[in-house]
């Protein structure tokens, strides 16, 4: 499994052209670069709705439009940041609505990221998700607790994270 050092960060950057196809391409940059992370999916999922969005509802989507895609990655985990080229649309989550086919995208984002947010205007606007990874804990070795009576401050079991 790839090491990435405590306090290092990497960052990748491409631009996409505003067409459909490019949807696809854009998950599978993510899907590449991140192909270690646990939630890899949950984040290939999320940038699919940003550059959706992204075509659907702003002026990258018009001839020559374009949309860029930040992914960074560090020890605990990874964010991905997605620009367009703005609309006079506001970003909202909707209320949940039964009736209504629409309105899934955001929801969606909020509800597998850790973290989003968006910044911006109707000149072009970015939003990113952040994805911490919770590391679970193997338990690899271990007393048995007739074994602990009397033990002073002896270490029980060694817990570390399953990245070995
Ligand atoms: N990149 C964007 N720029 C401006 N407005 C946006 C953008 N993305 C979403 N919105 C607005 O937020 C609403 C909710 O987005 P979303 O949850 O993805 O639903 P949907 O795309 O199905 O309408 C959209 O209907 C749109 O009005
Ligand atoms: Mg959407």
């Amino acid at each position: 499994m790839e090491v990435y050092p405590e306090g290092r960060e990497l960052v990748w950057r491409r631009s996409f052209p505003g067409l459909a196809e490019y949807v696809r391409r854009a998950r599978e940059f993510v899907g590449f670069l991140l192909a270690d992370l646990p939630d890899v999916d949950d984040v290939i999922l999320v940038v699919s709705e940003f550059a959706a969005n992204a075509l659907r509802h702003t002026a990258s989507a018009q001839p020559g439009g374009r949309f860029l895609l930040e992914v960074r990655r560090w020890r605990d985990g990874a964010a991905v940041a997605l620009t367009d080229q703005g609309s006079h649309k506001v970003p909202t989550i909707p209320e949940p609505d039964d009736l209504c086919e629409c309105g899934r995208g955001l929801q969606t984002v909020r509800a597998l990221a850790s973290e989003w947010h968006w910044t911006g205007d109707r000149g072009g606007r970015t939003f990113t998700a952040t994805f911490i990874a919770h590391r679970t804990a193997v338990l690899v070795s271990a007393i048995s607790p007739r074994e602990l009576v009397g033990c002073d401050r002896r270490e029980s079991a060694v817990l570390t994270p399953d990245t070995a």
